[in-house]
């Protein structure tokens, strides 16, 4: 058949945040054009029957770094490799970071990483601005990014001092700014100061080994900067995301906060639900594979991080994907990790995570229990798009919204090996498990792009998607 002019999926069981019903679902002219039973389609409209199957709206995943200059690091995904993995994995659109250097705007920002990600990305993709310095110019050129350039998220940080750490009166302008625009200040939340006083405090003990990350980056650090945030949010009556919560000690804060009705959001990851801090007793160099930041949490942590999927506490799950190389790679980004072998402090850090995010949470939160099927989409979809402006156009299954469908097989399994996956990362923390679920066909915008292991989309074919305000009330 030549390139049909519209698909009918047949007899599918659509699942959405609020609804879980078997239908037909006709995508045409790149969005869900009708929705209902038994429907009538001519010869030239490919049909594609889903009976058995789930059709699920494409991931959305806010939180990833393609070509992101992470310190004296770059990460080993482009746009082309991550939104091929991302794909692959039931993602459909992705959030990166454009990050403002030391001399430059964010509006120069985001026409860089636009620049390098028209040619190369596989799905639709945006933009947060990481603003690591804000002065009369910035705030203006951020309300610029906001009104003109379908920005509308900015990530801050209160780690990483000297890199990309910001002040909290930078942090209070720019919540105080974009809250009254309607966007959205995320914060990475760690008291990077004091971190950093105990990584070198470790170094000078000669506590070299990569479990020293975890031992120096304590979650009272993450609950006190999370308190922080969360009070400056509410002086500057705006809301605030927290990205990749990890520990009780700042989810007691979100949920105090959200109880009183200051409107804040946060995002755990799935290696957070997936390990916990066991995997850093020992020495082993492999361990810099579990080296992210936050580091793992305890297994108490973890029951603390499901509740609050469930109850609503948390309200999205990003991947964080931010992939560095163990000991092969492309691109000339060999040994990444191994940089710090002898000092953890030089371990970039991060893990791979964006193909895995759909299939791994259906596997240990919806088979196990955890989740229903509507939570899970609503975590992994339509909150993330209603939190950085992209619903109803993505995030779910609704007439009129973009044909981003996820055909996905709940009785099928398989077994994760790096080398079967689509990035350039030569690991994944998944290495070796089987998990239940399978993405079968992937559509973007109503074309196929993945069709079981075979790949039918196109590094380009991706468009920048411009977003809205925040619907989170
Ligand atoms: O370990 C991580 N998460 N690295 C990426 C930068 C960040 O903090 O998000
Ligand atoms: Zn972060
Ligand atoms: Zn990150």
């Amino acid at each position: 058949m030549s390139t049909p002019v519209a698909t009918l999926i047949r007899n599918g069981r659509v699942i959405t945040a609020s609804d879980d019903y078997v239908a037909d679902v006709l995508l045409q002219n790149g969005v869900i054009h009708t929705i209902g039973q038994s429907i009538e389609v001519g010869p030239d409209v490919r049909v594609v029957d889903a009976t058995g199957l789930y059709v699920l709206p494409g991931g959305v995943d806010t939180h990833v770094h393609l070509e992101n200059v992470i310190g004296p690091s770059v990460t080993c995904d482009t746009f082309a490799s991550g939104t091929k993995a991302a794909a692959f994995g039931g993602t459909t659109t992705v959030v990166d970071f454009a990050l403002q250097t030391a001399t430059d705007s964010p509006l120069q920002a985001i026409a860089r990483a636009q620049r390098s990600a028209e040619s190369q990305v596989a799905v639709d993709y945006s933009l947060h601005v990481i603003v690591t310095r804000v002065d009369a110019q910035v705030l203006h050129d951020v309300r610029h990014a906001m009104h003109h350039e379908g920005v509308t998220s900015f990530k801050m940080f209160m780690a990483y001092p000297g890199i990309m750490m910001a002040d909290d009166a930078s942090i209070f302008r720019m919540l105080r700014q974009v809250g009254a625009d309607g966007g959205m200040v995320a914060l990475h939340a760690e008291n990077g100061t004091v971190i950093d006083l105990l990584i070198q405090e470790a170094l000078e003990a000669g506590h070299t080994s990569p479990r020293y990350h975890a031992l120096t980056r304590p979650a009272i650090m993450e609950g006190e900067a999370t308190h922080r945030g969360i009070r400056l949010a509410e002086l500057a009556q705006a809301p605030i995301y927290f990205v990749h919560v990890s520990s009780n000690e700042a989810l007691k804060h979100i949920v105090t906060a959200r109880a009183e009705g200051i409107p804040v959001f946060a995002e755990t990851c799935p290696h957070y639900l997936l390990f916990d801090d066991s995997v850093y007793h020992s020495d082993d160099v492999e361990i810099a594979k579990y080296v992210m930041t936050p580091p793992l949490r305890t297994s108490q942590d973890q029951k603390h991080l499901w509740r609050a999927l469930r109850y609503d506490d948390l309200q999205v799950i990003a991947t964080d994907h931010c992939p560095f190389c163990m000991k092969e790679g492309h691109l000339g980004y060999r040994m990444q990790k191994m940089r710090g072998k002898d000092d953890f402090s030089q371990i970039p850090n991060g893990a791979p995570g964006i193909e895995t995010r759909m299939v791994s949470l259906f596997d240990i939160g919806v088979m196990q229990g955890k989740l229903s099927l509507n939570r899970f989409v609503e975590l992994t979809a339509t909150t993330p798009a209603k939190l950085f402006g992209l619903f109803p156009k993505k995030g779910t299954i609704a007439v009129g919204s973009d044909a981003d469908v996820v055909l996905f097989d709940p009785a099928a399994s398989q077994t994760i090996h790096a080398h079967h996956l689509h990035g350039n990362c030569d690991y994944t923390l998944l290495e070796g498990r089987t998990l239940r679920g399978r993405v079968e066909k992937v559509f973007l915008r109503g074309e196929l792009i993945v069709d079981g292991p075979q790949w039918l989309g196109r590094a380009g074919m991706g468009r920048f998607v411009p977003r809205g305000q925040v619907r989170a009330f």
